[in-house]
């Protein structure tokens, strides 16, 4: 008999945003009428950059003709696209990064599920609590924890809880992990990092040879100079992490798909028998297996956003996008709810009035205004009496929403 990846058997219910969805659509077959407004899954509304389409289009017409027609492309992404990256999102920023350290890729929730093809099954894995739900599901997947518990945590991974009361921020856990997933500009809380946070990680992963996956793909909306963009601004990371990006949020590249990863040739882990191994040749092993890399129209599209006409671009809709989180931030506030984040980051992390749990006010707010936003506890047992609300709409529909939430605040 075939057997499956019992593994599969031990995630909670369906993934957050597919059970978001299917919770809206049975509300609209039985409201036809409502207009609902969409702030859950963190998904950008506005169009392309033209910078990126002209470049598309390009490459489109290159493909077209036999002379610059392209077939398979490097599985690590075009040099052209990985030298841009490298020294404009890194180097310019202090990060010694090269271009080869770069991995071209299409998302950066695939990336940060595949990244544990390359590590052992006996990590200690520590997570914070919420958490973007991609990091624990995939190590369930892989079999790396054991059953679920009734609060939703399973068993084997360390949860560092983040609270109003640390800034949600995690503190260093006091024992040894070898795996450490970091988030900022955070997903779901929208909370950032310091430079002297970051630099705390870098050294207690350095001191226990463990491994932070930093995942950055809302850097864009740091709008204070003095945090870091990247987690190599820190020195000695490149010892001790790998970091995620995307072209996603920054520049609307959700249905696009690109994205990368980083690998620095200097950071090592251990073989089962205690010998160094470069992680950079097992993520370089592991693309050239599995993936066949991104489209070249695509990546075309990409090098355009580092162009000064893409630049300018990419600003205009993140502050767009930030706009909406001041404007969710302001009107949320004055109706009397405590809001955190939406000042670095596109996500607003709302306080859930009058102890509502996190899914009775995402009830509460569709069926009363017909908003949809992300229940807190969806990601993870301490994000509960919490709600997301994504600021990434038009800001015709963010502003309906929040006139909605204010008129009808006294029924939520
Ligand atoms: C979210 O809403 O958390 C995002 O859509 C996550 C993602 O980009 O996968």
């Amino acid at each position: 008999m075939t057997t499956i990846n019992d593994n599969y058997l031990k995630l909670k219910a369906g993934y957050l945003f597919p059970e978001i969805a299917r919770r809206v659509n049975t509300f609209a077959e039985a409201n036809p009428d409502a207009q609902i407004i969409k702030l859950g899954i963190g998904d950008v509304t506005e169009p392309l950059p033209e910078a990126c389409r002209t470049a598309m289009i390009k490459a489109v017409e290159e493909m077209g003709d036999r002379s610059t027609f392209k077939g398979y492309g490097p599985e690590q992404g075009y040099s052209w696209l990985r030298e841009k990256i490298a020294q404009h999102d890194f180097q310019a920023r202090g990060g010694d990064i090269d271009a080869e350290e770069i991995f071209i890729s299409d998302g950066s929730k695939c990336d940060t599920g595949n990244i544990l093809d390359i590590f052992g099954k006996d990590n200690t894995i520590a997570v914070t609590d919420p958490v973007y739900p991609v990091y624990v599901d995939t190590n369930v997947m892989a079999g790396n924890t054991g059953p679920v518990n009734e609060r939703g945590e399973y068993e084997g991974l360390l949860y560092l809880p983040i609270t109003a009361e640390n800034n949600f921020t995690a503190e260093i856990p006091s024992d040894r992990v070898d795996l450490i997933y970091l988030c900022f500009p955070n997903n779901p809380t929208g909370a950032t990092a310091t430079k002297e946070h970051l630099k705390k990680w870098v050294d207690y992963a350095r001191a226990n040879g463990s491994i932070i996956l930093f995942d950055a793909a809302y850097e864009a909306f740091i709008t204070d100079p003095s945090l870091p963009h990247s987690i190599y601004e820190i020195e000695g990371a490149r010892e001790c992490a790998i970091e995620f990006r995307s072209f996603s949020k920054n520049a609307g590249f959700t249905g696009t798909r690109c994205a990368f990863t980083v690998v620095p040739k200097t950071l090592m882990a251990k073989t089962s028998s205690g010998s160094d191994v470069e992680l950079w040749k097992l993520w370089n092993r592991r693309q050239s297996t599995k993936f066949n890399g991104v489209s070249y129209i695509i990546q075309r599209g990409a090098e355009a956003v580092y162009s000064p006409a893409g630049q300018s671009q990419i600003q205009q809709l993140v502050d767009f996008y930030l706009e909406n989180a001041q404007i969710i931030r302001e009107k949320l506030t004055a109706a009397g709810l405590t809001v955190y984040g939406g000042v670095n980051a596109p996500y607003v992390w709302v306080k859930t009035p009058s102890g509502l749990s996190s899914w009775d006010f995402f009830d509460k707010l569709l069926q009363t205004c017909n908003v949809v936003g992300t229940p807190g506890s969806g990601f993870g047992a301490a994000g509960e009496g919490y709600f997301r609300i994504s600021a990434f709409n038009s800001r015709q529909n963010v502003e309906a929403a929040m006139e909605r939430i204010t008129d009808k605040f006294k029924a939520l």
